[in-house]
């Protein structure tokens, strides 16, 4: 292995990616463990240099305090504790330790290097990779988002042929997204890739279905279903390649923090799943996931295009999708998505989508009342996608995207602008 690891043990702290971040910040590799990994997990994580026991405001859960395995104490291995008080830790601090203190258990008590970079991130993954996957075959769930892509690339320097993409459409993609993927993946890297067009069976599995949560478990669990089909006609088959972050892990709960809202890669699996995960992405925020990918080779465009979630437009065709705000939704995103390029905001904005909710509002088109949706814009900058702020269009730039969703798009007659941060809102609707 490359890289050296300082652990991030999660003791209840609101912070564990602020530390993770601050220690990568001094060009040190950090990963984020449950508080009761064991010795023997440590161990196999291989190049641990120093364990951080970060403690802090959930550390008490179901009224008893979470403590750490106090055999870890016995290892050796340098550690410093944050707001948990342990005696048997030679390190401690009430609050986040500045950067010089930091600095001084990362490269004096640990010892390590700052030999954290992509180059040796992916040379690790790849050697991972190849040592849990062998001579046997992965498949991958390929979306063509960021996330999914960039594990891609990572799986076929890896493990090259013995990765089979399979590129789902779930009827939820945006428009013409499908034929671009197949094109870039199967024409101009020469994955191999299987195309499924399932989105009859999506569309007819969700019919009727408002509730949020069970839409992505539904389409998460649909989602495995068609691979494990794919996986029993190929034969071989042990592996599933996902486009895992870490804001997924976490945001779907670990031991200490609060669940958000499942992400469809991590709570939506079902729990016969036959796969074996390979997640080389888990320890990535977003921005890293992009540098990863252009260390990889892939085209600036494909890593810096904004984020689409897996669920796809099912989270932005609110409560039960219907096929007409399914397409009000596709046809408004596209135009906003052309008119942001012309205006040079697609190199500027992080995210932007439209949202079109289940309601309808009186208006006049052709000198009668119709009754018809609304279309939301939501535009918004982060760099991790823990947080977000909304941007400040240009008001003419949203006269005539809305100009021309009011012309072009069927069954619209409104367009909003939604100005809510995250948090309190997140960045999807649903
Ligand atoms: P939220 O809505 O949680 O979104 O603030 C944070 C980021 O994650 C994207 N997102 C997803 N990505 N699977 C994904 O791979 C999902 O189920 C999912 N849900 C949300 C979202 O678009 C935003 O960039």
């Amino acid at each position: 292995m490359k890289q050296d690891l300082i652990v991030i043990l999660d003791l209840g702290s609101t912070k564990n990616t602020v530390v993770a971040r601050a220690i990568r910040d001094l060009g040190v590799y950090s990963e984020i463990h449950p508080h009761d990994i064991t010795v023997e997990e440590l161990k196999a994580l291989k190049n641990v240099k120093g364990i951080l026991l970060n403690g802090g405001e959930n550390r008490v859960v179901d009224g008893r305090a979470v403590e750490v395995r106090p055999e870890l104490y016995d290892m050796g291995i340098p550690m410093l504790s944050i707001d948990y008080p342990q005696s048997r830790c030679a390190t401690q601090f009430g609050e986040m330790p500045d950067e010089a203190a930091l600095k001084k258990f990362v490269f004096e008590d640990c010892g390590v290097e700052a030999n954290w970079n992509m180059k040796n991130f992916i040379a690790d993954q790849v050697e991972l990779i190849r040592q849990q996957v062998g001579d046997r075959k992965v498949l991958l769930a390929l979306s063509g988002g960021v996330d999914s892509s960039v594990v891609a690339a990572m799986l076929i320097k890896a493990i090259g042929q013995q990765l089979v993409c399979v590129h789902v459409n779930h009827g939820l993609m945006r428009k013409n997204e499908s034929e671009s993927v197949v094109k870039v993946f199967r024409d101009e890297l020469h994955a191999n890739l299987i195309y499924v067009d399932a989105s009859e069976r999506f569309l007819g599995k969700l019919e009727d279905v408002a509730d949020p949560e069970q839409k992505r478990k539904i389409i998460g669990g649909e989602f495995i279903r068609v691979f494990e089909e794919e996986a029993r006609k190929l034969q071989g088959i042990d592996f599933l390649g996902q486009g895992t972050i870490y804001p997924d892990i976490i945001e779907s709960g670990t031991k200490t923090a609060k669940m958000v809202k499942s992400h469809h890669n991590v709570g939506g699996l079902p729990e016969d799943l036959k796969f074996e995960l390979v997640e080389p992405l888990k320890q990535l925020f977003k921005d890293e996931v992009r540098a990863c990918g252009v260390e990889l080779g892939l085209p600036h465009d494909m890593v810096y295009r904004q984020p689409f979630p897996g669920p796809g437009l099912g989270v932005r065709c609110l409560g039960a999708i219907t096929r007409d705000r399914l397409e009000a939704v596709r046809e408004s995103d596209a135009i906003l998505r052309e008119e942001f390029a012309k205006a040079g905001l697609d190199k500027k904005v992080w995210q932007y989508f439209t949202v079109v909710p289940d309601f309808k509002s009186v208006g006049m088109k052709n000198n009668a009342r119709v009754f018809e949706y609304m279309v939301i814009i939501r535009a918004i900058n982060t760099i991790d996608a823990m947080t977000a702020s909304i941007e400040k269009v240009d008001w003419d730039v949203l006269e005539k995207i809305t100009e021309r969703i009011l012309a072009e798009v069927e069954n619209v007659n409104r367009v909003c602008y939604d100005m809510s941060p995250k948090p309190p809102a997140t960045i999807e609707f649903e």
